[in-house]
This record gives structure tokens, C-alpha cells and sequence, in this order.
């Protein structure tokens, strides 16, 4: 398991607020946040790690995490479409935070969750074999090389994914950066826990058809660019 005070101390993503929220955005959130927001045991606490079950009132057929989820139209879009399936969202950026909770208040949505700070802190407090699913979807590329070790995608990660997903389980990345694409590929085929799902090109060059569009996606899109799906499956552990 990786240190703690290691990962709060290397803060890899961007701002954590915006422009000031409206007061019925801000009064929204202060009242629907706290019923859905996931707080860590606190550290040295045992058990040492909490099931995703803890974190919903019933239990679910199956978990699922997005890192960075934006304002969170996909995630409460798959919510939508999955009320069974228990949805865990990360993101440190307040404004996003709100633009998530709006969509849960007014769709009605009784299968979400959220953690508001670095996903990587939830992700090694959550016990092996925990997910059935898990998107990455248009993570920050940040394209300068002294800024790669802030990227979402990394040896470190690749490695703890692999131990939270379930076998067969699918990890969903997304990216119209070429250069980070290319990393990503690089990272990914480097690690023997994941086969990448692609038997031609369109494989990763069209979006399936269950895996709604995210608010940076349609702004990509509009900008003319081209986006990457990649679809990747845990390989099934030798027991
Ligand atoms: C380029 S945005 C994409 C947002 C969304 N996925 C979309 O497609 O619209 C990347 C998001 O990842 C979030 N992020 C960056 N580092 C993170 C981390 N360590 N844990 C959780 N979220 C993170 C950022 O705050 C930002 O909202």
C-alpha cells in the first residue's frame, strides 16, 4: 500500500475552486452534499481499509469509480442508467463538486457518492477486488515534462487499479491529447494485469454507444478535435 502523507504531500491536480458559486448553487450543495459525501476513517483506524458497501445505505450489485469526474454529467448519466450499480465519484474541484450534486438532486439519483479530494486517497483506502468498473475519462495531460509525474495515469496507479478491480473488470480512459494517449498505451501495455480491448481501429476511435459524453468531451469535439476510448480488462488473477 502506498504512504499516505506521501500522496497528500505530491498534489497532482489542478485548482480546487472556481468562480464563487450562486447562492442557490452554494445552498444546494451545503445541503446535499453532506447526505451523499464519503469522509475517510480516519488514518490508523482499524480495519485499515472500507468496503464501497460502507458507503451506500443498502448494498449494491456492483461498484463503480470515475477519478476526476468533472461536473459530472457522465457519472450521473451511467447512475441513471445503472440505478443497482453503486457510483463513486472523485474530484477536488469544488465548482465540479456542485455541478454533480446539482444533477443528483434533480434527477433523483439515490446511487451516488462522492469524495472530494484526490482520488488517490480513496483508492488505497478501498479493499482489493472493490470495483466492477472504472473510467478515467479525459484526465489533465499535463504536456510539460517536468509536470508528467502529476499525471493520473502512472505506474502507481495502473498498480493500485489493478488491485481494486475485479477480474474481467473494464477501466475506461479517455483523451484527445495525443502525446498523453501515447503514454497512456505506453503505461498500460507495460502492466501484465490489463489486456486492451481493441481488435480494429474503430475500437478506440468511436465511442461505444453506453458510455455518455462528458462535458469536456463536447467542448473537444466542437474544438475539432479527436478523442481516444481505450477499453482495458483485468485479467483474471492465477488463484
Ligand atoms: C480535464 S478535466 C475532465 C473532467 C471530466 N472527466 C470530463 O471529461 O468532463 C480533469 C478532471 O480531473 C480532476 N482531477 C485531477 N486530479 C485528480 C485527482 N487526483 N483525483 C480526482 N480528480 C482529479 C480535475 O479536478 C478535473 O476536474
Amino acid at each position: 500500500m502506498r504512504d499516505l502523507e506521501k500522496i497528500k504531500g505530491s498534489r497532482i491536480y489542478g485548482r480546487r475552486r472556481g468562480p464563487v458559486l450562486s447562492a442557490t448553487r452554494q445552498a444546494r450543495l451545503d445541503k446535499w452534499l453532506p447526505k451523499i459525501e464519503i469522509t475517510l476513517p480516519e488514518p490508523g483506524s482499524t480495519p485499515a481499509l472500507t468496503p464501497a458497501e460502507d458507503y451506500f445505505p443498502v448494498p449494491m450489485k456492483d461498484y463503480w469509480l470515475e477519478i476526476g469526474f468533472g461536473k459530472g454529467e457522465h457519472l450521473a448519466a451511467q447512475a441513471g442508467l445503472h440505478p443497482d450499480i453503486g457510483m463513486i465519484g472523485c474530484e477536488p474541484f469544488l465548482n465540479g463538486v456542485s455541478g454533480l450534486v446539482d444533477l443528483v438532486e434533480g434527477q433523483e439519483l439515490a446511487n451516488v457518492r462522492i469524495f472530494t479530494d484526490d482520488a488517490r486517497l480513496l483508492m488505497d483506502s478501498l479493499p482489493d477486488n472493490s470495483l466492477g468498473r472504472t473510467f478515467i475519462l479525459f484526465p489533465d495531460p499535463w504536456p510539460k515534462a517536468r509536470h508528467h509525474k502529476r499525471r493520473m495515469v502512472s505506474a502507481g496507479n495502473i498498480a493500485a487499479l489493478a488491485r481494486l478491480l475485479k477480474d474481467g473488470a473494464e477501466l475506461r480512459i479517455a483523451t484527445d491529447h495525443m502525446e498523453y494517449c501515447r503514454w497512456i498505451m505506453a503505461h498500460m501495455l507495460r502492466n501484465d494485469d490489463f489486456i486492451w480491448l481493441c481488435n480494429q481501429p474503430q475500437d478506440w476511435q468511436r465511442r461505444p454507444d453506453d458510455w455518455p459524453q462528458s462535458r469536456y468531451e463536447i467542448k473537444s469535439l466542437a474544438q475539432g478535435r479527436h478523442s481516444s476510448y481505450l477499453r482495458f480488462i483485468r485479467r483474471h488473477r492465477r488463484h
